[in-house]
């Protein structure tokens, strides 16, 4: 393989304004950097290297197994950090593909093209450029007479007829590797920033003879470079549309695209309906006809098919097929759920298995608990599994009916097809096939009402 990659991505990015290294930021549920990552490993590369720093722990993780790291200890600049490489590409002599971590919407088809126009050129240096509306922030390219690339220039370095220029640097680049280091470390950082623009390398090459490759991007929003908060609001939201396109291209209804948020590792299943102001996050995952909202936030769920969930949140369970959530539910991590289960209307479940068919309809509590199948639990049952210090677990066997307003003090065991009386609080064991009633019997007091002291008048 000719070809390396390097992945600029040791700045702090201070315009960020924040205690995690730019790239870490998310976008739809992923980091910056790992989109790009993925840009690369979709374009064919397979050795990649990534340059970190500030925060070089952290970001040295987020591609742990998929990217060498080469660490830059101070930030002097873009050229300095891809200097940083050179010990490891001392092998290489091939065309290096040059990223930036901050430039997440790149998308592998672009590289792609990059890289064969680099290669079928046989320039020293290709440029990937955009035609901006507003090019503030980004550095110029500028062109002769004929139309070649001879210099980058940076926004705060431009005069003010450069500034004009609309063609702008993405920080995208292919290289021929071959003297490109020596190249690098002959820099001066004597620019408006004091830094070593790796932008030069474009202007030594063109004053040579050596030609400049460019291809421009027909649309630039693939190439944005997220520097503030703003922006990456910006690049937020074209990702959602463009997760949601993908979606409803693949079969799935969308009733308000302004309105859901998936975040991009997310699957669903054809026919599936997504209500308005649902947020699907994480590795979830959703089978077919299922209708999703509205006000439903999943969190690394896995949910079968025809399952519905309205106003309710599930985090880190799984719901099999034909379930039925909510409305106002809290499904807490580490749920089960079998096939045709319905928890309802402001119930909370929490570390529980819940077999076929059971129903936690209303008003209840269950952590801890394993659930047989077609057990129903009244309304406003409680499992009682912690006592301040332990939590217990609650056993309910197949078939049993639990009455409203059972409190189930943990650890405890209802035997199959038992019944508990409404409103009993249940501390011991409950044998298979029998009544449980805990609850002092009804008095009644007769004419209680017409007694003087409650007379009105
Ligand atoms: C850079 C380009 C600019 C281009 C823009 C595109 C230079 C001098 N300028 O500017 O022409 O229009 O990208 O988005 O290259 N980094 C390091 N170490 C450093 C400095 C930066 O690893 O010492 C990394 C950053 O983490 C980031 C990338 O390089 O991922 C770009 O750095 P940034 O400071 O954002 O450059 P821009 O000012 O945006
Ligand atoms: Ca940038």
């Amino acid at each position: 393989m000719d070809l390396a990659t390097v992945i600029l991505a040791a700045g702090k990015g201070t315009r960020m304004k924040s205690k995690l290294p730019k790239v870490l930021h998310h976008v739809c549920g992923s980091s910056m950097l790992s989109y790009v990552l993925d840009a690369a490993l979709g374009a064919g590369v397979s050795r990649i290297i990534v340059v970190v720093g500030c925060g070089a722990e952290q970001v040295a993780h987020e591609v742990a197994g998929r990217a060498q790291i080469v660490h830059q200890a101070e930030q002097l600049g873009t050229a300095h950090a891809l200097l940083q490489a050179a010990p490891s590409l001392s092998d290489f002599n091939g065309q290096l593909l040059v990223l930036c971590g901050d430039t997440p919407l790149i998308e592998s088809g672009t590289l792609v093209e990059l890289i064969q126009s680099h290669r079928s050129t046989g320039a020293a240096a290709t440029v990937l450029t955009a035609s901006l509306e507003d090019p503030s922030g980004y550095g110029r390219v500028v062109r002769d007479n004929q139309g070649s690339v001879v210099k980058i220039i940076e926004q705060k370095d431009a005069s003010p007829e450069e500034q004009q220029i609309r063609e702008v640097n993405t920080g995208i680049y292919c290289f021929k590797t071959e003297g490109l280091f020596a190249d690098l470390s002959g820099l001066a950082a004597n620019n408006a920033q004091g830094e070593y623009y790796l932008t030069d390398i474009i202007e030594i090459n063109a004053r040579r003879g050596k030609g400049i490759g460019a291809v421009t991007l027909a649309d630039p929003l693939e190439v944005k470079g997220i520097n503030d908060r703003v922006q990456l609001a910006e690049a937020e939201g074209y990702m959602r549309g463009r997760i949601l396109r993908d979606l409803m291209f693949s079969g799935v209804t969308v009733l308000d695209p302004r309105r859901a948020f998936v975040d991009r590792k997310v699957q669903v299943g054809r026919d599936t309906i997504i209500y308005p102001d649902t947020i699907i996050e994480g590795d979830t995952v959703i089978g077919e006809d299922c209708i999703i909202g509205p006000g439903v936030r999943l969190v690394n769920a896995v949910v079968g098919n025809g399952v519905s969930i309205q106003y309710s949140v599930v985090s880190e369970s799984s719901l099999e097929d034909g379930c039925s959530i909510g409305p106002f539910s809290h499904l807490r991590p580490g749920n089960s759920l079998g096939r045709q289960v319905k928890i309802g209307n402001f119930s909370e479940v929490k570390q529980s298995v819940v077999g076929d068919g059971s129903k936690v309809s209303h008003l209840s509590y269950v952590g801890d608990a394993t659930i047989g199948k077609d057990v129903n639990i009244g309304a406003g049952t409680i499992t009682c599994n912690y006592d301040g210090r332990n939590k217990y677990p609650t056993r309910i066997d197949d078939g049993v009916f639990i009455g409203s307003n059972t409190n189930l003090v943990a650890p405890v065991k209802i035997g199959a097809g038992s019944v508990t009386g409404a409103g009993s609080t249940i501390t011991k064991d409950v044998p298979a096939g029998s009544l449980a009633v805990e609850r002092s019997k009804q008095k009644i007091i007769p004419g209680w009402s017409s007694r003087d002291k409650h007379k009105k008048d």
